[in-house]
């Protein structure tokens, strides 16, 4: 697989077009204000190297999930901005993806300069299943470009036309922050120093079947948070009172108890909790047993005691994955056990443990929570794409890369 990397040092895209598929989809608040930007931070220094070594950068990206057509909300252009001010050399915006304002920008741009076309997703064919309908679109895409670099590492794993179509389309090659990702989660799957935890929060079990089922084979330890752990307590047999709860996976957990026990891997889970009347900030709370949570109350976080708990099973670890926060941490009184873990992995990397966060929601709540970039091992971009890889399935926008 060749890398951006290898491409610079042979001096060959001066004066090329270069598109760049980045993951930009942050977070925005109500008035269209990022409010995690950790994405752009990290498609920065690809684009800086593409544009110092002379190449016409075309940077492509999407932003949430619109239907194929245009809608303000889901624009591109606060991210331009925010692109603009970390790269320090103007960001031109198109207005489109590969209409008329995409090819005049792109016809525009000098050797260095860059371009953000506007969000991919505003095109039917990027997302569509039809083989023909996103080849049309890719081939729109192509048209723009002399090579394509990918480098969007949260969409690797979407069969997507800027993601996979466009690579069978251009020289290709896999941009730096592609390449770290993958020998991160590589360290995890091929080479685990252990004891080995993996800590798994977030609002649903079904989201994490096949990651659990995959991690039941190499994990020594999984500890088990967020809103998915109902679930757990109600295939123990608990009352989880009006905490979510996927009534449907029970047996299956229970699968994944029993097989845990017979693979001699560790399942923590909480022993007490913080149980609110609402879900709301200023909603009476207490903490209370997991195994007697009131019929009238709904979980929000794991309570002190289990905090401590979880810290005391990671702090010798020499590996840790964590992807989901403990509770609903955007909320001050729930925010508590997902911060006892973040320095929880903070003090086992200081011990010399590789410590991962796995993007998504984790990733904004360490960031939320007051914690730098720099005291874990890595922070991935990609939330779903890592749980994939890590799941062990074929991620299409790496397999495409090696043709
Ligand atoms: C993400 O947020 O995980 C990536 O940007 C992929 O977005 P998607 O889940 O909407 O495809």
């Amino acid at each position: 697989m060749k890398t951006a990397h290898d491409l610079i040092l042979a001096g060959e895209l001066r004066g090329k077009r270069v598109l760049v598929r980045s993951d930009l989809n942050v977070p925005l608040d109500a008035d269209g204000n990022i409010t995690d930007d950790g994405r752009v931070r990290a498609s920065v220094p690809t684009i800086k190297a593409l544009s110092e070594a002379g190449a016409r950068v075309l940077v492509c990206a999407h932003l949430g999930r619109p239907k194929g057509a245009p809608e303000a909300r889901y624009s591109l252009a606060p991210v331009a901005r925010r692109l603009q001010e970390l790269l320090g050399v103007p960001v031109a915006f198109a207005t489109d993806t590969v209409g008329p304002s995409a090819r005049y920008a792109v016809a525009g741009l000098a050797d260095g300069q860059v371009v953000l076309l506007e969000n991919l997703r505003f095109n039917p064919g990027e997302t569509s299943k039809d083989d023909g309908v996103r080849g049309g679109f890719a081939d729109e895409l192509a048209s723009l470009a002399n090579v394509f670099v990918s480098d969007g590492f949260g969409v690797v794993h979407r069969k997507q036309a800027s993601v996979y179509d466009v690579a069978q389309r251009l020289p290709h090659a896999v941009g730096g922050l592609v390449q770290r990702e993958v020998e991160v989660l590589k360290r995890l799957t091929e080479s685990v120093e252990r004891p080995y935890a993996v800590v798994l929060g977030g609002a649903k079990v079904s989201d994490k079947l096949g990651v659990i089922a995959n991690l039941l084979k190499s994990a020594d330890r999984l500890l088990i948070g967020g809103g998915m752990v109902f679930t757990f307590l109600a295939a123990q047999g608990h009352e989880v009172g009006k905490s979510l709860l996927e009534a449907d996976q029970i047996d299956v957990v229970k699968g994944y108890l029993a097989q845990a026990q017979e693979r001699g891997v560790e399942i923590i889970l909480p022993t007490d909790i913080v149980a609110a009347v609402a879900f709301s900030a200023d909603a009476e709370h207490s903490v209370v047993a997991a195994d007697s949570i009131p019929a009238d109350q709904i979980g929000l976080d794991i309570g002190p005691e289990s905090a401590k708990a979880f810290a005391a099973k990671l702090i010798d670890a020499r590996t840790i994955f964590w992807n989901g926060p403990m509770g609903a941490f955007e909320m001050a009184p729930y925010a508590a056990g997902t911060k006892v873990v973040a320095q929880a992995l903070v003090d086992a990397g200081a011990k010399g443990a590789l410590t991962v966060i796995g993007g998504g929601d984790s990733a904004a709540a360490v960031r939320q929570l007051g914690f730098e970039d720099n005291q874990f091992g890595h922070i991935s971009t990609g939330g779903g794409a890592s749980l994939e890889y890590l799941e062990g399935k074929a991620l299409p926008g790496l397999t495409v890369l090696e043709g």
